[in-house]
């Protein structure tokens, strides 16, 4: 495995392009291969067996390009299948719940912690796993917001009815008084500014986007990894399905980083 081989990053969809993103930020010249299973998006209500055997198909094609890291930008991915992927690759496998984990504990003041995501992810409680392993004395109120993915794949990121729902799967959460909310889905930072408004300045916000990429660069680091690329990052993005609806999509996310879409499908 070279150190200038690829970063691999999957996602159910688009959203991980959040992590992609701030891999890109915070490490300029590593290049980035990212798959989104557009074809088979959501995970979110999906049983784990599912979303096992679907990640462990995406690992298989990012291995066969050649990556030298696996990032699972997926929550819920990450909260079913971290642990089979780490045993099967032989590569770092990276996840965004720990490192959400982690900020969250680094942020909170009165130690109640909330955590939203979808029904998979909460149902699992790998976030009060990851949250307990680092703090066992935190309280934790965990809610899953099903409605919220397909909110934000509709554009609706700043729409009365998203309001209206926010401020009726929040509630619990701000009766509870919790100080410190983990935004454990790839496509819930885009709704911040209306969760914000709903549970008030004195609430933080964690998206694990940015933690999830200093821990790439550590791990990185760690295994001697860490690219050089002077000819410049070569990034690649990969859909399951619609190459242009993601390449439309994925500018909103990147910008100029993306400027085509391959197709792969799987299974
Ligand atoms: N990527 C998923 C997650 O972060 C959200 C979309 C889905 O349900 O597939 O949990």
């Amino acid at each position: 495995m070279t150190a200038e081989a690829p970063v691999g990053i999957f996602d159910s969809g688009i959203g991980g392009l959040t992590v992609a993103h701030a891999v890109m930020q915070q490490l300029p010249r590593e290049s980035v291969t990212y798959f989104g299973d557009t074809a088979r998006v959501p995970y979110g209500p999906k049983s784990p067996e599912t979303v096992r055997r679907y990640s462990l198909e995406i690992a298989a094609f990012l291995v066969e390009q050649q990556v030298k890291t696996l990032v699972v930008a997926c929550n819920t991915a990450t909260a079913h299948a971290l642990p089979l992927l780490r045993e099967r690759l032989t590569i770092p496998v990276i996840g965004v719940i720990e490192p959400g984990a982690r900020a969250a504990v680094r942020a909170t003041r009165n130690g109640h912690v909330g955590v939203i995501g979808t029904a998979g992810t909460i149902k699992s409680g790998a976030y009060e796993r990851a949250l307990r392993a680092l703090e066992p004395s935190l309280r934790i109120t965990a809610r899953a917001c099903p409605l919220f993915v397909p909110m934000v794949e509709e554009g609706w990121v700043d729409h009365e009815a998203t309001r209206l729902i926010a401020r009726e799967y929040l509630a619990p959460l701000q009766s509870e008084e919790v100080d410190t909310l983990v935004l454990g889905c790839t496509h819930y930072p885009l709704l911040k500014h209306v969760i914000a408004d709903v549970l008030g300045p004195d609430v933080t916000l964690i998206d694990s986007a940015e933690e999830t990429a200093r821990e790439t660069a550590l791990v990185l680091r760690d295994q001697r990894l860490t690219a050089h690329n002077p000819a410049g990052p070569a990034h690649r993005f990969i859909a399951s399905d619609d190459p242009l609806m993601f390449l439309q999509l994925g500018q909103r996310f990147l910008g100029d980083a993306i400027d085509g879409v391959e197709v792969k499908t799987l299974g």
